[in-house]
């Protein structure tokens, strides 16, 4: 069995190189040992599946070996595939990812989904071009992929990402720019709606929604790799959804939508939240979706027309 630590020889086969791999992340229990050595293998040697298997009995460079081995162990000590790569793909579009944004996760994509739906309601009542508000868009996966799905259904959208971190808005703006986007979306530092002007007809929003104080209790991936920002919810985990529901109704207009992304546990909460704060005379409905596992996972709250 190979060590843990055990290097690669030079001179290795681009197969030999994937199998390596392979064995090492398997003793170190890494559950999806087979896929990251795959990934990380074509990625340091610049090869997709067709060439993995086309090259196979290529011999592997000096100077490749070399990279093999930082990333094999960079994987080993915990860093994500997607950390590795600074890159990841949401919703079949690919995002770059930097240490200040959280690396996109698929079940935030039930929330793309379902804010889809509602675009495509209110494209057939006239409301072009929609205006969508994204509240701590991070990479801007959430705005890139629904303003990305709204175009290719043939509606028109125009949409504006905030976020408290420059440098994650920076890595928004590439990501647009990547995907196609640089004209249909623009992104501005704010504090929630501090620097917002305007009404929308959707806002979505994926805030940081981890209680302080378990932050310690997450695996390493998330604890070590994603940025802190963009995890802590404070000491209840729900200071933003508190920040925003408070102030939101100013930025919605008649008829429009907001939908929150929330932790597997706080669909009550936030629907507390949101019911102590609407005002007797607004009509809101609130409704519910569940991710991949069947959790409440976004929290959607409907204005009616008179708001
Ligand atoms: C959970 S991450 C979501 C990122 C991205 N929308 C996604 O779904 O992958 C929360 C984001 O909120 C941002 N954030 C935290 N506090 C904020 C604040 N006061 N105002 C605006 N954005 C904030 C963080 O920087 C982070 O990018």
């Amino acid at each position: 069995m190979m060590s843990r630590n055990a290097p690669l020889d030079a001179h290795y086969s681009v197969e030999q190189a994937q199998r390596s791999l392979r064995e090492r992340f398997k003793n170190a229990d890494i559950p999806t040992y087979e896929l990251d050595a795959r990934i990380l293998t074509g990625f340091v040697l610049g090869l997709d599946e067709v060439g993995l298997i086309t090259q196979a009995t290529r011999r592997v460079t000096e100077q490749e070996n070399k990279i093999l081995e930082k990333t094999c162990l960079a994987r080993l000590e915990g860093k994500p595939v997607s950390r590795i790569l600074g890159l990841k793909e949401f919703y079949s579009l690919p995002f770059q990812i930097s240490p200040a944004t959280l690396d996109p996760r698929p079940d935030s994509e039930c929330l793309v989904e379902s804010a889809i739906i509602i675009a495509e309601k209110l494209a057939k009542l006239e409301r072009q071009p929609l205006q969508v508000l994204d509240l701590g868009t991070g990479s801007g996966c959430l705005l890139v992929a629904f303003v990305h799905a709204c175009r290719q259904r043939g509606i028109q959208i125009k949409g504006l990402g905030v976020d408290i971190s420059k440098t994650a808005l920076r890595q928004a703006r590439i990501n647009a720019a990547i995907n196609g986007l640089e004209n249909s979306v623009n992104f501005r530092q704010s504090d929630w709606f501090e620097n917002v002007s305007g009404k929308f007809d959707i806002i979505i929003s994926n805030p940081p929604y981890i209680a302080s104080r378990e932050i310690e209790d997450l695996t390493p991936e998330v604890r070590l790799h994603d940025p802190p920002a963009a995890l802590d919810g404070g000491s209840d985990g729900l200071d933003a959804y508190k920040h925003i529901i408070s102030a939101m109704t100013a930025f919605i207009k008649p008829g429009g939508s907001v939908l929150f992304e929330i932790g597997s546990n706080q669909a009550a909460l936030v629907t507390d939240i949101v019911r102590q704060s609407i005002s007797t005379h607004q009509q809101v409905t609130i409704s519910y979706v569940s991710d991949l596992a069947g959790l409440d996972r976004v929290v959607q709250l409907g204005f009616d027309g008179n708001n």
